[in-house]
């Protein structure tokens, strides 16, 4: 199908979409782009509809109303909603897993049980829907071990228990409480496992997988990776511990055969695999196991590999739709790229809003930055106004992640925001490296 002239929708409204229309506005091949719902920054590049990203029937009305040729949908919500299937249904093409095959992300226990079914090496676990059964569970194998609601929880459904009591506590929380109502209906309690993390992507049509890059965030909310987890205060790409030999293991143990399962158990997978990885062992001897699978790109760390993708994106993505990835390739930039996110003050508990950002411009025009928008709104003459918790994801890109890290910073020094922070350490562990 890939064609001149397209119209395309991009489906969500933070700093993922930014990215992926600021991409999808250089490809010659899109000739007018949309985003529902988008955000202030992204009006710049798409044209934004007020249409909510989990709002399926609208989001397929809207799109038959302008004759939209393809789709692209960034969270996960619409994706476990059934929008691909729906959009299919109407003869929309569009970029993403159906609802059955984003079960690898909306249900832990489902991809818990694939990866045992096809040897996919990841955390031993049991499932369990009794508080009383899961509790003498815990009991029996002791801490540290790790609670997750089954669901989508919006990233705050795992607790990495330290003690007995606090994976009793999680359990309750979970199974007694309803605090993710059906989402912890159920609930997967695993090993815990040690490593140093890392989100690895690959492009998936049914059948071929295309490795992407490798990249890594940062989840706690303060420096030195401390205090609360967040969606993910900053990334970089490359990251170094992902190695070539690492990438052919991961695609080999990891990916491929989680595509050929999703085959054989008739759901084919189409969309991004996102695979969380927890790697262990020392240079030369290293082993990925799966921590998670998410089936959408990461936030923020869509951030850099858009900034870092040579490619036009648009052939990529409808070659995942129609099955037509084998024999692609995939061009990257060798430098790097890193995006410190700045967030609103409170975030990731109640985060300050409305707090107007000057200074936009000037961060914008650092060489090597683009200013990636997560959350924010148009104000009276012209202010740009804070609209959320993660607001902005500042991105650069360098000949090393160090070099992309100073001009990340140099850009989030002339913003004028009293009430965003960022963390200041994004990039350590790849810096840490690179000397
Ligand atoms: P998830 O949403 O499953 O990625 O979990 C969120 C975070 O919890 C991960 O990024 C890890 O830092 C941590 N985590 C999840 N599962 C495990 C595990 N089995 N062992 C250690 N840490 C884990
Ligand atoms: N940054 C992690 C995620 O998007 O799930």
């Amino acid at each position: 199908m890939i064609r001149q002239n397209m119209k395309v929708l991009v489906v969500g409204s933070g700093g993922r979409e930014h990215a992926l229309c600021w991409k999808l506005a250089a490809s010659p091949l899109c000739e007018k782009l949309y985003c529902a719902p988008g955000n202030a920054g992204i009006d710049g590049v798409a044209e934004c509809v007020a249409i909510k990203a989990d709002d399926v029937e609208g989001m397929v009305r809207f799109a038959q109303e302008v004759h939209i040729d393809f789709v692209v949908v960034g969270p996960e919500g619409p994706l476990v909603g059934g929008l691909v299937d729906r959009l299919g249904e109407v003869g929309i093409k569009a970029f993403g897993p159906s609802a059955a095959a984003a079960a690898l992300e909306g249900s832990k226990g489902f991809m818990k049980d694939l990866c045992a079914r096809h040897n996919i090496p990841t955390a031993g676990y049991r499932r369990f829907s009794d508080a009383g059964a899961a509790s003498a569970y815990v009991a029996l194998k002791g801490a540290p071990i790790v609670v997750k609601a089954d669901g989508l929880a919006a990233g705050k459904g795992v607790t990495v228990a330290r003690t007995v009591e606090e994976a009793l506590a999680a359990i309750d929380e979970i199974l007694v409480a309803g605090r993710f109502g059906g989402a912890g209906a159920e609930l997967v309690i695993e090993e815990f496992m040690e490593g140093e993390e890392a989100s690895f992507f690959a492009l998936v049509d049914g059948e071929t997988a295309l490795p992407l890059v490798a990249a890594q965030d940062h989840k706690a909310v303060y420096d030195g990776d401390k205090g609360p987890n967040t969606g993910g205060m900053g990334a970089y790409s490359p990251a170094p511990v992902v190695t070539p030999e690492l990438t052919a293991q991961v695609m080999e143990r990891i990916i491929r055969p989680t595509v050929r399962a999703m085959v054989a158990e008739g759901r084919p997978f189409k969309g991004v695999l996102f695979a969380g990885l927890m790697i262990s062992g020392t240079e030369g001897g290293r082993e990925a196991r799966l921590l998670e699978y998410n089936t959408r790109f990461g936030d923020p760390e869509c951030q850099v590999l858009m900034k870092r993708l040579a490619s036009d994106l648009l052939p990529l993505l409808v070659a995942s739709a129609e099955g037509k990835l084998a024999g692609m390739t995939v061009q990257w930039r060798d430098d790097a790229a890193l995006c410190v996110v700045m967030a609103a003050k409170g975030y990731p508990g109640e985060a300050k809003q409305g707090g107007a950002i000057g200074g936009l411009a000037e961060a914008g025009a650092v060489e090597g930055v683009t200013v990636f928008h997560a959350a924010t709104k148009g104000g009276a003459g012209g202010t740009m106004l804070a609209n959320g918790g993660r607001v902005l994801g500042v991105t650069a890109q360098g000949a090393s992640v160090q070099d992309a890290r100073d001009r990340a910073y140099q850009a989030v020094d002339r913003l004028a925001w009293d009430d965003g922070f960022c963390r200041r350490d994004i990039g350590w562990r790849a810096i840490a490296r690179e000397v």
